[in-house]
């Protein structure tokens, strides 16, 4: 039956059609020059909320090709007039020459041959005086063609709006462009013009929403001749290479061109609308600029009359949009946790990052179980049945690379994410998670069960500095705070009271902002055992995801206040690593012979724990709290401590195992007379983490009356250039844990 009544209907389109539209290319438009016909598309082209625009329905968009590639729009506003933006052709001040310019008309599609596009060298570029750069406004151009455009069916100007003209806040609208589909995602071959629904945002509630501090407090103020169009949850908006192209609005059976592609931060973020110059209020500035020509641009009435000022409540509060991801009922039931099930292997863990999509590393796959997609199986929480696998894409280094052991897999059918299965939260490239944030460790991959209760997974981030410095290279300058991490080093305590080294590549970090998860980092196959535990930062990998995903909640840094990490304005570089890390300068032990470190005592403490010890004065040892206390317990165990047996010369393997010190190892700097000085204590859970013992020199001289302390002026010269080596204020330094400053004395009985 629909057959029948297609049929005649394809036959006559298919003959009439050509004919049609060459009979309006290459005649000269039926209109008198004085009104030219504007904002009419060829009628029922357009495809209302797909993206991929269908050819001729938006017939004024133009290409602003230099040097032959696409780098603009515009839109054609009369035959030999373009309206796109200044910034398009400003730089560093200076206007480019016109003569690099070229504008395609009539293109759908800009891969290969333009059917029915044209191309129209650039005579004269205008900008208004007052232009100096996008957020100061007047970003708005004009752009005689050296000659009239052909107008056909693929060719036709736009309306414009006259000053008078208003449209009320919430107006849906439309944005054209071929610029990127996401923030430094360049739209894919074929090219095709892309067409999205966007609502005009009132003014007030667009400055309300830029008024909300984003990353490093950035604001910004909204001027006259500006407005915003787009959604405060974001995810539709213009992007880079949608300049100068319009913002149109239809009325009274027309499109009227209201905005031209400005710009925005980033592009589809959070309470972050695209921002638009807008035409009407150029009205006189374009009628002075195309005096003369005709036929000019066409200024129609507006339908319904000149629009009072649209009534709009000026308060100061707007609907801002709370992240849609990374919400958990509690720490540990996460919601977005995901096992794949892939036959003949154990289920692997990973996490829901979109409606669609999973990301779990790469390794859990290997190439026999890729074969057969159809059989692997995805259990959500709460999801009603197991999901199916339509798509495995690994990460391109996932292979060698294990920053980038991940690969993301597309359900076949999207999860309703108003309910249970929710995705968590993934950081834009630059996101800091500050020091001191709360994280947890979450299961990865064919992880064990935790290793101990679950309260033991908690973490507290480590400052930038030194988890950088702990495992990045001598002299590599510290990434400023603001900027995206090489690694992230949570602090926590599990290791030692489990007792055993669990294997990181298990875990994967997630990280609280303002009550938000986020998955911060993965587990590095490569760290071992070393602590403190280093995971591979999530957010370099935030451009792959998005571009694979088209949909995963990549969010800025809800959080920026770094506290006193925050005031280092001076770059800083690593101190000189030995293989011990840090600045300490123990020499090898295994060259050594004769008793090297003769202040170095075994603290034996009745549950068996050994840690290490050191002699400060005749009758006092020095130990760190954590290593003689329990936690969370005052009363001191009763202690052995033995002395002249460290570094003594080697003792047979066994031996030196079962006397192998477990905790707190000390840190030791020479001065350039050649003492060794104490200056720290490993924090617990950690052989390169040290707590300063500077700071505590006057419980430490009130104790031990024959401490010796280095004169406060005379300083040591260390060996090594560079006030950042082994900096006195190293515990001070925020995300230190707090525990780590904790020191103990311990009085010797000394039995001689
Ligand atoms: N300035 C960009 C360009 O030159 C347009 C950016 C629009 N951004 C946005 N988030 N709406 O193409």
């Amino acid at each position: 039956m629909s057959q029948h009544l297609l049929l005649p209907f394809m036959i006559f389109a298919i003959s009439s059609a050509p004919g049609d539209f060459q009979d309006s290319a290459l005649s000269p438009p039926q209109e008198e020059p004085e009104d030219l016909d504007c904002g009419r598309p060829e009628p029922s082209a357009r495809i209302v909320g797909g993206s991929d625009a269908q050819p001729g329905s938006w017939p004024w968009q133009v290409s602003l090709h230099y040097s032959g590639g696409h780098v603009c729009g515009g839109s054609l506003i009369a035959p030999s007039w373009v309206l796109s933006a200044a910034h398009c052709f400003v730089e560093n001040g200076t206007l480019e020459p016109a003569a690099k310019w070229t504008v395609v008309l009539g293109v759908h599609s800009q891969d290969g041959p333009l059917e029915g596009a044209h191309i129209r060298a650039v005579a004269a570029i205008l900008v208004p005086e007052n232009y100096s750069s996008v957020d100061r406004g007047d970003d708005v151009a004009l752009l005689r063609l050296s000659a009239p455009a052909v107008l056909g069916r693929a060719v036709r100007p736009v309306c414009l709006p006259r000053a008078s003209h208003r449209w009320p806040h919430g107006t849906p609208c439309w944005a054209t462009g071929w610029g990127d589909v996401q923030e430094d995602d360049p739209l894919p071959l074929p090219w095709m013009l892309q067409q999205v629904e966007l609502r005009l945002l009132g003014e007030a509630a667009c400055q309300c929403l830029y008024n909300r501090p984003g990353p490093f407090n950035l604001t910004f103020q909204l001027l006259p001749g500006m407005l915003c169009a787009g959604y405060p949850e974001g995810r539709r908006d213009t992007c880079q290479g949608d300049s100068g192209g319009p913002l149109v609005c239809e009325a009274g059976g027309r499109w009227f061109q209201v905005g031209i592609t400005s710009f925005g931060f980033g592009c589809g973020r959070r309470n972050r609308p695209g921002v638009f110059t807008a035409v009407a209020p150029y009205e006189t500035w374009i009628q002075e600029q195309v005096m003369g020509s005709k036929p000019g641009p066409a200024f129609p009435a507006h339908p319904q009359g000149p629009q009072p000022e649209p009534p709009e409540p000026m308060e100061e509060n707007c609907t801002i949009a709370l992240p849609v991801c990374g919400k958990a009922p509690r720490p540990g039931a996460w919601p977005w946790e995901t096992q794949v099930m892939v036959p003949g292997f154990r289920p692997c863990h990973g996490a829901l990052v979109s409606e669609s999509w999973v990301l779990a590393p790469a390794s859990c796959f290997p190439d026999p179980a890729i074969s057969d997609l159809d059989a692997w199986r995805v259990l959500l929480p709460s999801g009603p049945r197991p999901e199916r696998v339509t798509r495995f894409e690994p990460h391109e280094n996932a292979s060698w690379d294990g920053a980038s052991d991940l690969a993301l897999l597309q359900l076949r059918a999207p999860v309703n994410l108003s309910v249970a299965p929710r995705p968590v939260c993934l950081p834009h490239p630059v996101h800091y998670f500050l020091p001191g944030s709360r994280c947890r460790l979450a299961r990865w991959g064919r992880g064990e069960p935790a290793p101990g209760p679950s309260a033991l997974l908690e973490a507290e981030l480590m400052s930038g500095w030194w988890c950088h410095c702990l495992h990045g290279g001598q002299g590599a300058s510290v990434p400023p705070p603001g900027s995206a991490p090489h690694a992230l080093c949570p602090a926590y305590q599990e290791e030692e009271e489990a007792g055993r080294c669990w294997n990181a590549s298990h875990w994967s970090l997630v990280c609280r902002e303002e009550g938000t998860w986020f998955l911060a980092g993965i587990g590095d196959s490569s760290s071992g055992c070393l602590r403190p535990r280093a995971f591979s930062p999530l957010q370099h990998h935030g451009p792959w995801i998005s571009h694979v995903t088209r949909g995963a909640y990549l969010e800025d840094q809800l959080a920026w206040d770094w506290g006193s990490e925050g005031d280092e304005t001076e770059t800083q570089t690593c101190p000189p690593h030995t293989e011990y890390g840090a600045c300490g300068l123990l020499p090898k032990t295994s060259q050594t012979t004769g008793v090297l470190w003769p202040w170095l005592a075994e603290v034996h403490v009745a549950d068996g724990r050994v840690c290490s010890g050191i002699l400060v004065a005749r009758s006092w040892v020095l130990a760190a709290t954590h290593c003689v206390l329990r936690q969370g317990s005052t009363t001191v165990p009763s202690i052995q401590v033995y002395l002249g047996r460290a570094g003594a010369s080697p003792l047979p393997q066994g031996h030196q195992l079962s006397r192998s010190v477990t905790s707190a190892p000390p840190l030791l700097c020479q001065t350039e007379e050649g003492s060794w000085v104490l200056l720290g204590m490993a924090v617990r859970g950690s052989r390169e983490l040290f707590a300063a013992v500077a700071p505590e020199e006057t419980w430490i001289a009130q104790t031990v009356a024959e401490a010796h302390f280095l004169p406060p002026s005379g300083s040591p010269n260390w060996p090594f250039e560079g006030s950042d080596l082994c900096p006195p204020d190293m515990a001070g330094a925020s995300g230190s844990p707090r525990a780590a400053l904790l020191l103990l004395l311990l009085t010797l009985l000394v039995q001689s």
